[in-house]
């Protein structure tokens, strides 16, 4: 891959920050040419979720054709036609070698040739490339976390903001939004099923995640970019990349409604010390505080042979609940401990990921824009507070984390690029800036 310099730097601050520009003209939310029922989609970011995500496109809508790919890297790109040559409907994965694109710009190739684009790459880039796709008028999936700091959060919220204007649908990788059971449980919540949430305690509990180990030829950039899970200024810590899932699941029981502040510890404790474990944490503590007492708590962790859990209590007024991220059980009880509702044992559990799909090309298909921006957005934002107050052992406001100067991207992607520390609380300061 070319290496790329300041320039490239000075490209990504300034798209995150200024978003897209101004052409606000209303756009039909599918743009395919008259006659063609086929919907045309692009991948960017062909990897494990970006593969699956065009898997499910193509169950979710028969005119759905695969139409371009796009990859930072060959090996990921071919791996994933590959594969999605093997699934079901792979007669409608038509990618020709002069539709696929390589290179940390790829998408720029992409977006002209298709009417959805599936956003599913390393997140620092998501903020640029959904700027890009907003801009170009396309309808998009876009995966989580949306971005990684205060300047990409500012930027998507931008893009959403243009999105809505231009009526193009974005549905979020937020895929428990997409859950039967759990769009059940926090309907039920929402409408007031046990009184106002007084206290959520939420666990991501889980192991480290895999990594890739320096080969031959690799520039600096290249091996972090593969590791990409293990470096903040790429994945937004484990935090944001993984545990996001329970915040946005906190953000959703509360309405919506911004934290005042958070608390936040946190530390990196078991992971070795090797390269391609990069510079995160390897377990958060977090506590949000609402206007008028509410408290929530994220605890997470990837750490080997430890307990691993996925769950959510939520306290009310009048009541509390039981979510079950991974597993079957969804209930409402008061506090005499009477089960007052429960998602029903033979209730629908259709596949969450499918649905997202089903739900992107129904709503093109019948012309009804949907925008999961707002929530999409501001969950990240509660993880990326939530990392700035642990990693510097201060208290951070949502003032604050919304407009900060903080940007994780690097001075310059030309070797040598070096593996930062990580944060020492009460010596690092509150932003990366
Ligand atoms: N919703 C979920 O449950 C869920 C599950 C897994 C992953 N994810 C999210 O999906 C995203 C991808 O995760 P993954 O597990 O597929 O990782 P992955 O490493 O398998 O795939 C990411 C791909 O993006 C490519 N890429 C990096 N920069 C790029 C750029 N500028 N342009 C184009 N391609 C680029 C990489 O080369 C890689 O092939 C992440 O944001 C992750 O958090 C969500």
């Amino acid at each position: 891959m070319s290496q790329t310099d300041e320039t490239r730097r000075t490209f990504i601050k300034t798209a995150a920050i200024v978003g897209v520009g101004a052409a606000l003209a209303p756009f039909p939310v599918w743009a395919s040419a008259p006659g063609d029922d086929r919907i045309k989609v692009g991948l960017v970011g062909c990897g494990g979720r970006g593969t699956g995500a065009a898997a499910q496109a193509l169950a979710a809508d028969k005119g759905v054709v695969i139409w371009a790919m796009a990859d930072a890297f060959r090996d990921r790109l071919d791996s994933s036609l590959a594969n999605l040559l093997k699934e079901e409907g792979k007669d409608r994965v038509l990618v020709p070698a002069d539709r696929q694109f390589v290179g940390l710009d790829a998408i720029d190739q992409l977006l002209p040739l298709v009417d959805v684009v599936l956003l599913c790459s390393t997140p620092a880039f998501r903020p640029e490339q959904l700027a890009k796709s907003v801009a170009a008028g396309k309808n998009i999936f876009c995966e989580k976390p949306v971005c990684v700091d205060s300047a990409g959060y500012r930027s998507v919220k931008e893009s959403v903001r243009i999105a809505r204007e231009k009526n193009l649908t974005i549905v979020s990788g937020f895929c428990w939004r997409s859950s039967s059971p759990e769009r059940a449980i926090y309907g039920e919540i929402l409408g007031g099923r046990m009184g106002e949430v007084v206290s959520i305690s939420a666990t991501y509990l889980t192991g480290p995640l895999g990594t890739r180990p320096r080969q031959a030829g690799w520039s600096d950039f290249d091996f972090q970019l593969r590791n990409w899970q293990h470096f903040a200024w790429l994945s937004g810590d484990h935090l944001v990349e993984q545990a996001v899932h329970s915040i946005d699941k906190i953000n959703w029981a509360m309405g919506g409604r911004h934290p005042t502040k958070c608390t936040g510890i946190g530390s990196r404790f078991c992971r070795e010390d090797v390269p391609e474990r990069g510079d995160i944490y390897d377990n958060f503590s977090i506590i949000y505080e609402y206007e008028n007492g509410p408290r929530c708590v994220l605890t997470t962790r990837q750490q080997a042979n430890c307990y691993n859990n996925n769950d959510d209590w939520i306290n009310g007024t009048k009541g509390y609940a039981w979510v079950n991220g991974w597993g079957p059980t969804h209930w409402i009880k008061d506090y005499s401990g009477k089960t007052i509702w429960q998602y029903p044992k033979d209730g629908p559990t259709p596949d969450m990921y499918q649905v997202e799909h089903d739900t992107l090309f129904k709503s093109i298909r019948e012309h009804r824009t949907i925008n999961e921006g707002e929530f999409m957005a501001d969950s990240c934002l509660m993880a990326i507070m939530g990392r700035m107050s642990a990693y510097s052992g201060k208290q951070v406001t949502w003032e604050e984390a919304s407009t900060s100067g903080e940007s994780l991207t690097p001075k310059s992607f030309a070797n040598p690029m070096p593996i930062l520390k990580a944060p020492h609380p009460g010596v690092s300061p509150t932003t990366a800036a």
